[in-house]
């Protein structure tokens, strides 16, 4: 049965006719955070769990009903993520801040801020899956220690000691996250491609080569998000 909404969801996705905002648009440095009325009303909202649980149908094919995402790193983890975060992030793709064409079509139809709202309260109400994508190489006790090294020198201050973010100031959660998705985030913002990437952020990350974002990012998967954790194991894939 999950299957054919899959298909039926990566069809729409290639199909629809919304297109992104045009590339090249660049942001200034303190465009990463940029003034944005539809991002600061859904923020003001009291989020409807209830309303969000339906507007979440139209994530679960990628995110996956529980919002565990792909190990493969394909789809990130959105449970457990601040809804602070999840909501900037959503504003971000919706104004073309940050390029996602395969889910702008998915965050376009969302009609207003309320519904921003909504479906953040909603993935916040779900548990943790206990269960994530992490560097698996045989040298991963040595990886991991270096990127402990390079992140508390770095990325402690505004990441968090535990990677637990900053709700007020939209830091995301990044412990618990799946290994490939922060790799593939890591080089995104050092090469200048997240365009609503922290312009701070930026400068540090700028002068990591790829073994040291891959041993960052085997650190952060290697912590525990915090939050309440599932119970029960979420989906295997
Ligand atoms: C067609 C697949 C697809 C659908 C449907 C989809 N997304 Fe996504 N979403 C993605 C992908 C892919 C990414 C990661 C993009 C990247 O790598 O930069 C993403 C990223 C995100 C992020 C940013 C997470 C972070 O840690 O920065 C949020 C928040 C998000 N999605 C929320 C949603 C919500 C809410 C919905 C439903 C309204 C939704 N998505 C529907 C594919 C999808
Ligand atoms: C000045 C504060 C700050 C510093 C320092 C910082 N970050 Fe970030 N980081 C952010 C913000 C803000 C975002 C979300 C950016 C956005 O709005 O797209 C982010 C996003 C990320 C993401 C993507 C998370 C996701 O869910 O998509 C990763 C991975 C990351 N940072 C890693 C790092 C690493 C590694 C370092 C240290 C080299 C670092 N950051 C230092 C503020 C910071």
């Amino acid at each position: 049965m999950k299957a054919p909404i899959v298909l039926l969801v990566l069809l729409v996705a290639c199909l629809a006719r919304a297109e992104p905002p045009a590339a090249g648009w660049a942001p200034g440095p303190d465009q990463w955070n940029a003034d944005d009325l539809e991002k600061d009303e859904a923020l003001a909202r009291i989020g409807d769990i209830a309303k969000g649980r339906a507007v979440y149908e139209l994530c679960r094919a990628c995110h996956l009903p529980s919002a565990a995402g792909r190990p493969d790193g394909s789809f990130p983890q959105l449970a457990g993520q601040h809804s602070t975060v999840l909501i900037k992030q959503m504003a971000d793709i919706r104004a073309g801040r940050r390029d996602n064409p395969m889910m702008f079509p998915f965050a376009a139809s969302l009609v207003d801020p309320q519904e921003l709202a909504d479906v953040a309260a909603y993935i916040n109400s779900l548990c943790i899956p206990p269960a994530h994508g992490r560097y698996a190489g045989p040298d991963a006790a040595t990886v991991v220690a270096t990127g402990k090294v390079l992140y508390e020198k770095q990325c402690i201050g505004c990441h968090g000691p535990s990677g637990e973010g900053n709700k007020a100031k939209f830091y995301p959660v990044i412990a618990g996250q799946h290994y490939k998705y922060l790799l593939r985030q890591m080089v995104e913002i050092r090469d200048g491609r997240r365009r609503n990437a922290n312009p701070e952020m930026v400068a540090r990350i700028r002068h990591y080569d790829d073994p040291q974002l891959l041993a960052i990012a085997a650190y952060q998967a290697s912590l525990v998000m915090p939050g309440a954790m599932c119970a029960v194991p979420a989906e295997k894939k």
